[in-house]
């Protein structure tokens, strides 16, 4: 029978220096394929608003939308971890982010909750850590927050705010966090984060240092409406799907990708 990833595989793989491979999946047959070809998390993202439901950003999502889709993806894991985002407005206390994440495990299915932001949320990732609730921070670009950023765009300059992100990531991991996701963040500051972290850090616009790399699937096979300066086209030459997630799959683990027009320093 084939071993399950878990917090622990995660947590495990950056200290062996093997690379961490996730992909967001919303439906049951991308999913089954993702998980077939090796990716070690499948990420119900709220970037389903955009790719799935054709919204801007990622604001209109909401907790039923993530326990649709994370139920038709949940069957499909069967050796990848399941994560699924707790929605913007979903998570402004920790009781209502409890009663949420509990609901994406009880009937989404997924193995670990995703949520944005740092300092603001210590309390909420301590009280859902030490009620047995896996989490994954995402400091970087927070694209639930894109109205108060004032667009999509790199974090962490100037230096006092990599010093903040760096104070957030640290504390973030005391307050128990199994992980952590890097958007669109300098590479000497992604360097620095996962040097520092003893969680895995998973990147997305943040250079191949990370202890892994994790792309929206529409982006990562060249159909999404505007291809980030992050993500490639592995749906080229060819390929067929399978084999595209396959290329990613390996290119992320020989440190292939990202390169370095992909990253921002
Ligand atoms: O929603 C999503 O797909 C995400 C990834 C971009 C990390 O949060």
């Amino acid at each position: 029978m084939t071993q399950h990833v878990t917090v622990n595989t995660i947590r495990n793989m950056k200290q062996e220096g093997k690379k961490i491979v996730a992909l967001t999946a919303y439906d049951a047959s991308f999913a089954r394929i993702i998980d077939e070809q090796g990716v070690d998390i499948i990420l119900v993202g709220d970037s389903l608003g955009m790719v799935m439901q054709g919204h801007d950003s990622t604001v209109s999502v909401t907790v039923d939308d993530i326990i649709y889709h994370s139920k038709a993806v949940a069957p499909q894991c069967k050796r990848a971890l399941l994560m699924a985002d707790l929605p913007f407005m979903s998570y402004t206390n920790p009781d209502q982010a409890i009663a949420n994440a509990a609901r994406i495990m009880q009937e989404g299915l997924a193995h670990i909750v995703k949520l944005e932001g740092g300092e603001a949320q210590l309390d909420t990732v301590r009280h859902m850590t030490r009620h047995g609730v896996p989490v994954c921070a995402h400091l970087g670009l927070t694209p639930q927050t894109v109205h108060k950023l004032g667009g999509y765009r790199v974090q962490g300059r100037p230096a006092a705010d990599a010093q903040q992100m760096l104070a957030d990531a640290l504390a973030l991991q005391d307050a128990g966090a199994d992980a952590l996701v890097l958007e669109c963040v300098p590479v000497p500051l992604a360097i620095q984060l996962t040097q520092e972290l003893e969680i895995p850090t998973i990147g997305i616009g943040a250079g191949g240092v990370c202890d892994g790399q994790v792309l929206v699937l529409q982006d990562m096979i060249g159909i999404s409406s505007f291809a980030p300066k992050f993500t490639t086209n592995f749906l080229v030459e060819g390929r067929n799907i399978p084999e595209a997630i396959t290329a990613y799959v390996q290119a992320v683990k020989e440190g292939s990708f990202p390169a370095d027009e992909q990253c921002f320093f």
